[in-house]
């Protein structure tokens, strides 16, 4: 009898636990949507599951549910790539989609799900059973891929990788633009940067500190405390020790600065994001360091423009391919009309576009919501003799009332942080209606 009362006990315990994690997980997706919006793999979801089937799902509020095949190994073949990069199949229910890092389209792959999401199953890859002919794995440059959540690609060849960049951005505006096939513009080939490797000039490597040391009980006995990228199949943090896609100036201090936190873990509260940044010393200097303080300034010359920013801030990690981000835009029909030109640099941090567009431009104007940015931007057209340049610290599209450049004669640059633009500020475009939008996305 007591056993009995026992066994129901600890079901309603796991009852209970499952209903909040599906709360939790529910709440936590809605603020995302409301924040970035649906996620991209939704798509994925609709055209593999069918609009249908997940419509019942969705109805019988099951979508969060630990359906099979969750922690069960099984054969699938990737059906995909999701826009992050994860191989995609179907459950052999044809109920949930089945999200495998590190796999391709092809590929039949012996996988364990572990993780029930919002209609789909995270899983491990155990075994590649069969390859894809995209697959090269004597491209992969680091000891850590595979482990690492940092990199998703380097076993494809770049030329792919831009065809499935290319994939994205035209999936982005067939599922996000609303847009019918007929009408979707045709997207270019995916410009290559010339950098594949070595490129990043900013890291920002993380560590958790382990309770006993957040609590002060861990005395002598200091557990390690790793210091990285969050392991793929974890979630939780694990050493990287260098990172090929680092510059050779951020992977020479990597050592010094990971063992100079691990010999103060003891005075860290919690655990912390660490940055390395790549920057000249001075504007005259032939070789960069490395900068650790966020509020320390760092310094970069695009092209003869220089611009000083704040390390915490925000500014393009991929030197090599800057330059050619900017002549893209200079070949753009955008400014050789017999009128005055004007641009308006929304998002525009310590001013790189602002800055290195002006002298194709009559007026130049920027906004950015970081302060410190905004000085740096002020400086920079100081710095470097840019005498059109306007700059206004606040929300992007605070720019709509400060304007009054002629909308026909206008180009907006739109470079906004990775969750993209406010509502507000997208209506207030459409309503400025300008003559070019440049778009540069960071997601
Ligand atoms: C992707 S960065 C682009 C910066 C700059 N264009 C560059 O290339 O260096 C996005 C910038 O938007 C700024 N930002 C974020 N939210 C903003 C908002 N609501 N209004 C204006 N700027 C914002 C961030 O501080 C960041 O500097």
């Amino acid at each position: 009898m007591q056993r009995r009362e026992n066994g129901n006990s600890a079901r309603n315990n796991s009852a209970k636990l499952e209903r909040k994690r599906i709360q939790s997980l529910r709440k936590n997706y809605e603020r995302s949507v409301a924040k970035n919006g649906e996620p991209p793999i939704l798509y994925d979801i609709h055209e593999m599951i069918g609009k249908d089937k997940v419509d019942q799902i969705l109805t019988s509020g099951t979508e969060f549910d630990r359906v099979s095949p969750i922690n069960e190994e099984l054969t699938v073949t990737i059906d995909r790539l999701s826009a992050h990069g994860d191989g995609l199949a179907l459950s052999p229910a044809g109920d949930r989609v089945i999200a495998v890092p590190f796999s391709l389209p092809g590929e039949t792959v012996r996988v364990y799900p572990y993780a029930a999401e919002r209609l789909y199953l995270k899983a491990r890859l155990v075994e590649r059973l069969t390859s894809s002919d995209m697959r090269r794995d004597d491209l992969v440059n680091c000891r850590y891929f595979g482990t690492c959540g940092g990199c998703q690609y380097q076993m494809i060849p770049y030329e792919q990788q831009l065809e499935l960049k290319k994939r994205v951005v035209h999936n982005a505006f067939k599922n996000y633009a609303k847009l019918q096939e007929g009408i979707l513009p045709e997207v270019l080939p995916t410009m290559g940067s010339p950098a594949t490797m070595a490129y990043r000039t900013k890291l920002t490597p993380h560590f958790d500190l382990p309770s006993s040391i957040r609590k002060g009980t861990a005395g002598d006995d200091i557990p390690h405390v790793p210091i990285g990228f969050d392991n793929v199949a974890t979630g939780r943090v694990m050493d990287i020790e260098e990172c090929p896609i680092g510059t050779p100036t951020i992977n020479a201090a990597l050592p010094q600065v990971r063992a100079s936190i691990l010999e103060r873990i003891k005075t860290y509260k919690n655990g912390a994001t660490v940055l390395l940044r790549d920057s000249l010393p001075d504007f005259d200097a032939s070789e960069s360091v490395v900068v650790t303080d966020h509020k320390a300034t760092v310094h970069e010359i695009v092209g003869k423009t220089k611009f000083s920013s704040p390390a915490g801030a925000f500014f393009q990690n991929n030197r090599s391919i800057i330059p050619l981000v900017i002549e893209y835009i200079e070949q753009q029909d955008l400014f050789s009309s017999d009128k005055p030109q004007y641009l308006v640099d929304t998002y525009c941090g310590s001013g790189l576009f602002a800055l290195t567009l002006a002298p194709h431009f009559h007026e130049v104007a920027g906004v950015e919501i970081s302060a410190a940015s905004i000085e740096c931007a002020k400086k920079n057209a100081e710095l470097n003799g840019i005498t059109n340049a306007t700059f206004l610290a606040g929300n992007a599209e605070n720019i709509f009332a400060n304007i009054s450049y002629p909308p026909e004669q206008t180009t907006v640059v739109i470079d906004p942080p990775r969750r993209g633009c406010d509502d507000e500020f997208i209506k207030q475009l459409v309503a400025l209606r300008p003559a070019n939008i440049v778009y540069d996305s960071s997601a």
